[in-house]
């Protein structure tokens, strides 16, 4: 009788912790070695996996990323070299990577040859998530022999779990291929090994914008993504179980065919829908429920000092020239907010910004803070048209002995006070720094023995000549900016400044399958446990407390030091007078359509400024 409970209690346990998918690991394994004993006479073969991250830790709260791993490097040594910089001289911002151990240059990459072929053996995740997809990326392109240009973006449709019409728990290949007969090859090895052939989908990669084989071919990443609006126990288990149970190969031509038949890639979907006749005038709605929210926190003595429209970024995807005219024919002359943030970002996904936001390539506005938003209304009576805000900051050295800068740090620069600053994941100022005004000089950040940042200075532009100078840089810096216009309105906290994103609930709507709003706190951007980040579906009912009645198509987001309304729906926010306010938005496929949400389709998210007349 006792044995006979322990195996029952026990049993749920054991299902949920050893298969996470409807076929056992041992079978998919048998595929992929049908697959390689098929290809073994004509392509050398690295067996690997897909890796996901741990959810929330890569720039994308409610959300992860996925890249292949093999134990040894697909890249070759020379491209690599290339693209960490050593031989070749980069076209265009390299990208800063939200996380450096997991994501770089050489890791997940591989060139673009027609008749290679990357093979995912996978499996859908055990419960329904509201985006899962796969998606080859242009990493990086040549624009010379030794010159590179870094666009992350892709020209090529996703493969995403509506398309699929995947079950969940259930296995799936992807072939990314541009050679059609290898694909022909490779799917009649799985249908025989046993493999489902609607669990098989190809993704061609021969298309105009990318450059395959030849000397210089580009350089390749497949991305694949998951975004739901939380993470359970079983989730959780399938992106830590992925280096064993996702399991990928890479086939490299031992002789590259010098006539390929060429796999082309599908169309992108479009993203336009006809509009819906029946639909409400959400634009006058956010009219009404902004004046109802302004009318309630008149009673407490907050006045309106700014409303604007969150407008799209990273915006592209529309259709096959868009996406070259922003990224892939280089980027170089922008005057759009949005290039330097292009990191992975796909046409599954509507973005939106708004706030106060600076180029970090140095690029847009030579990098200098601005604005980005469409203003609908400011009241400079309450906050005045513009203010000198005092600030310090101070740098300091990581266990890694890297060098960090903390921002938003009171006159004391206060250990605990300082906040790290958005290029916490890279060091500070990385490599050598050659004086424009001085080509004899140059200086490097780095960290003492003892663990103390300094700045050293050197003889030469090139940090290897005799050392002049070495000296601590860990003092409280202070300075003075100047704020005006919108960027102080709508960009920067105020001493009683409270803000609100309000907006569309398009998941219940079906235009969107994942949506999310977010305040990202740089100091804490890659925490999942630490983020201003609410999934659509946590405010629900969240515009009902202002008085909006009319629908439950709405939200209010509020983020604010001190909540004016309901904490449920209220992110307290740790920002000093003088800090940059900056929040984001994303919408994931339109259940219409199968892609990224229109742009144009629905009334764009709205951030409200609220603050005490001085
Ligand atoms: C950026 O700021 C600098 C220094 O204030 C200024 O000289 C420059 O004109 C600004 N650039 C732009 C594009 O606003
Ligand atoms: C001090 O702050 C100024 C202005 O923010 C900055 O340009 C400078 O690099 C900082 N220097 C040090 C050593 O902290
Ligand atoms: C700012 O720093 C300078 C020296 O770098 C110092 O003389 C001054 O007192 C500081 N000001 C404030 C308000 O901390």
């Amino acid at each position: 009788m006792l044995t006979k409970l322990l195996l029952l209690s026990s049993f749920p346990l054991a299902t949920i912790a050893e298969s996470p998918c409807s076929v056992p690991l041992s079978t998919r394994t048998s595929w992929q070695e049908a697959v390689v004993s098929q290809t073994i006479s004509s392509h050398s073969v690295t067996r690997g996996s897909l890796t996901f991250s741990p959810a929330g830790t890569i720039s994308n709260p409610s959300g992860t990323y996925g890249g292949h791993v093999f134990p040894t490097q697909i890249l070759a040594t020379s491209t690599c070299d290339c693209l960490s910089g050593s031989t070749c001289t980069y076209a265009g911002p390299p990208p800063k990577f939200s996380n450096p151990s997991v994501e770089g240059p050489c890791i997940n990459t591989y060139s673009a040859k027609s008749s290679s072929a990357l093979v995912t053996i996978g499996c859908m995740p055990p419960s329904p998530v509201q985006y899962w997809s796969y998606q080859t990326n242009l990493f990086s392109t040549y624009t010379s022999e030794n010159e590179v240009l870094f666009p992350e973006v892709s020209p090529l449709p996703t493969i995403n779990h509506l398309t699929m019409g995947a079950e969940p728990g259930t296995p799936y290949v992807i072939v990314t291929t541009g050679d059609k007969d290898l694909a022909d090859d490779i799917t009649e090895a799985l249908v025989n090994a046993g493999a489902p052939p609607q669990s098989i989908h190809l993704d061609g990669i021969s298309h105009p914008s990318l450059k395959v084989d030849g000397q210089t071919p580009d350089v390749l990443e497949a991305v694949v993504r998951i975004n739901n609006k939380d993470f359970p126990p079983d989730l959780t288990a399938y992106i830590e179980a992925s280096p064993t149970e996702q399991l990928a190969l890479f086939l490299d031509p031992i002789d590259p065919p010098t006539e390929v038949n060429l796999l082309p890639a599908s169309p992108l979907r479009k993203r336009s829908v006809e509009p819906d006749p029946g639909a409400p005038d959400y634009s006058s709605s956010l009219d009404s429920l902004s004046s109802l929210i302004s009318k309630k926190l008149a009673s407490s003595g907050y006045v309106m000092s700014y409303s604007g429209e969150m407008p799209e970024s990273m915006d592209f995807g529309y259709d096959d020239a868009d996406t070259n005219a922003c990224c892939i024919d280089g980027y170089m002359e922008s005057d759009t907010y949005w290039h330097s943030m292009v990191h992975f970002s796909t046409s599954d996904c509507l973005y939106r910004a708004h706030g106060a936001y600076s180029d970090p390539s140095g690029i847009w506005n030579d990098g200098n803070l601005s604005f980005v938003g469409n203003t609908l209304s400011v009241d400079y009576d309450v906050i005045g048209e513009k203010a000198d805000v005092q600030s310090y900051s101070t740098f300091s050295c990581s266990e890694d002995n890297e060098v960090l800068i903390g921002y938003s740090c009171d006159d004391q620069c206060s250990e605990d006070v300082c906040k790290v600053s958005p290029l916490s994941a890279i060091p500070y100022l990385e490599g050598c720094i050659s004086i424009p005004s001085n080509d004899k000089l140059s200086v490097e950040f780095g960290c003492s023995d003892d663990g103390v940042a300094v700045e050293r200075s050197f003889l030469g532009s090139d940090c290897t000549g005799i050392k002049i100078s070495e000296k601590s840089v860990e003092t409280c810096n202070n300075s003075t900016s100047h704020f005006e216009g919108e960027l102080w309105a709508g960009g920067i906290a105020k001493d009683t400044t409270v803000s609100f994103v309000i907006g569309v609930r398009t998941n219940k709507l079906g235009y969107s399958s994942f949506h999310n709003v977010y305040l990202p706190d740089f100091s804490s951007y890659n925490d999942p446990d630490d983020q201003a980040n609410f999934g659509e579906e946590s405010l629900e009912g969240s515009a009902e407390q202002w008085g909006w009645e009319e629908d439950d198509d709405l939200f209010v987001a509020e983020f604010s030091r001190e909540c004016t309304g309901d904490e449920k729906f209220c992110k307290e926010i740790n920002v000093a007078s003088g800090d940059t306010l900056i929040v984001m938005s994303r919408q994931y496929l339109d259940t219409r359509t199968l892609t990224g949400p229109d742009k144009d389709d629905i009334a764009p998210h709205r951030v409200l400024i609220f603050d005490k007349k001085q």
